[in-house]
């Protein structure tokens, strides 16, 4: 087992005008998890293949342990990767496919049935052991692509959307069972992802990048609860956080015809380059409903309600924005307010609802940098 350690580790494919990795700085511990997350094409897939020494680092270092394995050949580095699309031998059983990397590299051959057998025990395959891949569902070829990875006992694993090809119950099913495996056998694991819900549900920690640049990286709690900035608080939690840009009127900031009370060290981190506005967002957890209090009161008029059983959502608009520049939701007056309401109690379209953001639950960021404050 080992660390990783990405130092300032950049990737400007040719040609290209911007990195697609860009000076990236991560250090994960022995026998971690780790899920890089972002949006498609923001540098997750070449981040762990530089990795894995399938991508050319352009600057900066890549260690495991203490080993500087910036130009070590991927097959000298000790990882195994899981593909999202499995990559199996169509004309192999599943006992050849999982211990072909084993025949490459001249184990022995009882070594061999020893470790896939192992592997297809843990992975609950082995009645499959002599089937080819076509005759597999797709979670079984998922979890031969698995196996495949676990015979080779290496320092790190490195996951590549593996749950992507998958519907959405075995999707869940098979990440508690990649999380709890990942746990068992104590492997330090790099697991790439751009499903936030996958992030929060399986890592130790979260690492969100962006256009190639790290944003911010943290247990799912952080993340949750402090978003570094205005992308990873959008980003992280479903449904999305309501984030819009509002007027600053002294110590207090009008939404709608509304306003809240901003704690002074946050009015005081506001900067010229603001130009009077700030970015507030409040998870749709953290609204409560209630009577109303005009001038302290959110309105919300009901566009619809979403009763998923257990909770339901409104998802609103601001009543009476007054400046049509700024709004709630997204970057407009009309985006919407999503609002968690207890079940079976939903209000009708078309109403007014009355709105409070719970004590301390706000998050504000800056209007002109996104960064967080305070
Ligand atoms: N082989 C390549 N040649 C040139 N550009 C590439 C290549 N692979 C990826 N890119 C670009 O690099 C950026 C990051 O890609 P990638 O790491 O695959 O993103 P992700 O896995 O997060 O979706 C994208 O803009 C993509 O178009
Ligand atoms: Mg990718």
């Amino acid at each position: 087992m080992a660390t990783v350690t990405f130092d300032k580790a950049s990737r400007i494919y040719p040609g290209a005008d911007h990195p697609a990795v860009d000076g990236l700085d991560l250090h994960i511990e022995d026998g971690e998890f780790l899920v890089l997350v972002g949006p498609s094409g923001c540098g997750k897939s070449t981040s762990l293949r530089m990795l894995a020494g399938l991508e050319e680092v352009n600057s900066g270092r890549i260690l495991i342990g203490d080993r500087d394995v910036t130009s070590v050949l991927p097959k000298d580095r000790d990882i195994a990767m899981v593909f999202q699309n499995y990559a199996l031998y169509p004309h192999m059983t599943v006992r050849e496919n999982m211990g072909f990397a084993l025949k490459i590299s001249k184990t022995p051959k009882d070594e061999i049935a020893r470790r896939v057998n192992e592997a297809a025990g843990i992975l609950g395959l082995e009645p499959f052991l002599d089937r080819k891949p076509k005759a597999l569902s797709g979670g079984q070829r998922q979890r031969v692509a698995m196996g495949r990875a676990i015979v080779r006992k290496p320092q790190v694993f490195l996951m590549d959307e593996p749950l992507s090809n998958l519907d959405a119950k075995l999707r869940v099913q098979t990440r508690t069972q990649i999380a709890s495996l990942q746990r068992n056998l104590g492997v330090t694991t790099v697991y790439v992802t751009h499903d936030q819900t996958e992030a929060l549900t399986m890592g130790d920690r979260i690492a969100v990048l962006k256009d190639g640049v790290l944003q911010q990286c943290g247990t799912p709690q952080e993340m949750y609860d402090r978003p570094a900035n205005r992308f990873v608080a959008g980003f992280i939690g479903s449904p999305a956080m309501n984030l819009g840009t509002f007027r600053v009127d002294g110590d207090e900031v009008i939404l709608g015809s509304a306003s809240v009370r901003l704690p002074r060290t946050t009015v005081a981190a506001i900067t010229g380059a603001d130009e009077g506005r700030i970015t507030v967002g409040f998870r749709p957890e953290s609204l409560e409903v209630v009577a109303e209090r005009p001038g302290s009161t959110i309105p919300v008029v009901v566009d619809l309600v979403e009763e998923l059983g257990s909770d339901a959502y409104v998802y609103g608009h601001l009543a009476g924005a007054a400046d049509p520049a700024v709004g709630a939701g997204g970057e407009s007056a009309d985006s919407p307010i999503i609002v968690r309401i207890p079940p079976r109690t939903a209000p009708n379209r078309g109403e007014t609802i009355h709105v409070r953001i719970r004590e301390d639950q706000q998050h504000c960021f800056s209007a002109a940098t996104g960064e967080r404050i305070g």
